[in-house]
């Protein structure tokens, strides 16, 4: 049997929903093709695909990111604005395709609106400049009067987008990145792109780019983080942070993959130590926070598309981050699964219709069935060990109780990880009566790698009901299975 203590008193931090964003890229068939597609039966007049746009909707999300990702640093954001007859259509050398940019700023900005979302945007400090950058901000945010703001008014914009996040580039640590740098150099430039934007706009918040974790290298990571934050603390409002998984080579698929997240919460954990410690020797005065920006299970495919195919493991590891993000809810304030349409991505298109992929269930559950107060759960269960990811054990059991103030809900995020053996659990609440009854949201499945397809449904959500709840009750969870319980307090 396996404990879980919750007392309303022992909150952990209020979560912010901008942990639930979305990232979507010009890669493959994210954008076009997926978010966008001219003369699809299936899009609206803005060429939206209006099935992804529905079933974007049900993600709830607070904030998209765009346009990369590696494009993004290869990106020249004039090129995708004004009459469509004079874009040009460029060699796209990021991901070795070509750029049509039909879809530009104001095509990204109307999306948003469309989902009710805030929208991010991830400035070009590979190829890009920083007059670049501040243009883009003018562009976006400046009152009319201006150029570059009269020319969004010649567009068709008189009103100011106000885009307020930005992203100082896209993992500018990687040789893989268009006009990648060292950490002194991507320090000096992101600081002085960070001055001009935001003498542009001082409402703006900026994203730094933070350091990638290195199995080879572990001393990296530090260094590009120490570096990076030193020099450019007093001019950020975040720190990214990108985090792709797998299973580990000669371990076990299922248990491997699902034991990834507590070594990611590890470098979380390091990496907010180490912010504090800056703000307290720089004196910055205002708080940082992590930007987990790019995050998902991703690796099987290594082409140009990555259209991975979601099975009940991944669903469940993705689960496991949604839980171990929130549990950390004090560092880490956004976070924007890659991707959102086709690409690594829990909505998966072809012309004539979509799917939705295992993972798109535990993500949407978290974005509607959690409240913004983390509780401190203490839970007790067997685990299995992982030193394979740096971490000593894993629990088979994860969860996360979060409480709805104004709704007066109490949400049970659980997962367990087991592929043999349901866990009995003992939930024991403090600080209020619990209604007798509730809902329990589950997502299930017969074998780990079972996935969903075009007209094939494997891995769904269901509700049941819930009943015998009191201030002590015993709820099962069978094996392979993510449940939200929800429950009402007195
Ligand atoms: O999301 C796919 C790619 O992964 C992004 O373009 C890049 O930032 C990361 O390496």
């Amino acid at each position: 049997m396996s404990v879980i203590k919750l007392d309303l008193a022992r909150r952990v931090g209020i979560i912010d929903r901008k942990v639930y964003g979305m990232f979507i890229e010009h890669l493959g068939r994210c954008i076009y093709g997926g978010v966008y597609e001219p003369g699809s039966p299936l899009s609206d007049e803005y060429r939206f695909r209006k099935d992804v746009l529905e079933a974007a909707r049900g993600l709830r999300v607070p904030i998209l990111r765009w346009p990369g990702g590696n494009f993004a640093s290869g990106y020249h954001w004039l090129d995708g604005v004004g009459p469509e007859e004079r874009r040009p259509v460029r060699p796209e050398l990021a991901w070795n395709t070509t750029e049509t940019n039909l879809f530009g700023t104001n095509e990204f900005i109307q999306y948003c609106r469309a989902l009710d979302t805030e929208p991010y945007i991830c400035a070009n400090l590979g190829s890009g400049t920083m007059d670049e950058a501040a243009a883009w901000v003018e562009y976006c945010n400046r009152e009319i009067g201006t150029s570059y703001a009269d020319l969004r008014a010649e567009h068709g914009f008189e009103k100011p987008h106000k885009v307020i996040y930005w992203g100082l580039g896209n993992e500018m640590y990687g040789d893989w990145q268009i006009g990648h740098k060292k950490a002194p150099e991507y320090a000096g430039f992101a600081r002085e792109c960070a001055k001009v934007m935001k003498a542009m706009d001082r409402d703006i918040k900026l994203v730094l780019c933070g350091g990638q974790e290195r199995e080879d290298d572990r001393e990296a990571f530090f260094d590009w983080n120490w570096e990076v934050l030193d020099k450019c603390a007093d001019v950020v409002e975040y720190i990214s942070y990108h985090f792709y998984w797998g299973p580990v080579q000669g371990q076990d698929t299922h248990y491997s993959m699902l034991a990834q997240p507590y070594h990611s919460e590890h470098y979380l954990q390091f990496l907010w130590q180490l912010i504090e410690q800056i703000r307290r020797d720089r004196r910055v005065e205002h708080p940082i926070k992590i930007a987990v920006d790019e995050w998902n299970v991703w690796y099987r495919i290594h082409d140009n598309r990555l259209e991975e195919r979601y099975d009940l493991s991944d669903a469940l590891a993705v689960a496991i981050y949604l839980n171990m993000m929130r549990r950390n809810c004090s560092a880490v304030e956004i976070a924007n699964l890659a991707q959102m349409v086709n690409v690594i991505a829990p909505i998966f298109t072809s012309p004539e219709g979509m799917f939705l992929q295992t993972i798109y269930h535990p993500l949407r559950l978290a974005a509607e069935k959690s409240g913004t107060i983390a509780l401190d759960a203490h839970v007790e269960c067997d685990s299995y060990p992982a030193e394979y990811v740096g971490v000593p054990e894993v629990p088979y059991l994860d969860a996360l109780a979060t409480f709805d103030e104004s709704a007066k809900k109490l949400f049970v995020s659980l997962v367990n990880l087991s592929k043999e053996d349901a866990q009995k659990v003992d939930i024991r609440f403090e600080g209020g009566d619990l209604a007798p009854e509730g809902i329990a949201h589950i997502v299930s499945g017969e074998r780990p790698d079972v996935v969903n397809d075009f007209g094939e449904e494997n891995v769904t959500c269901r509700a049941e009901p819930l009943d015998g709840i009191s201030g002590s009750f015993a709820y099962t969870v069978p094996p392979l299975t993510h449940a939200v319980l929800e429950m009402e307090v007195r």
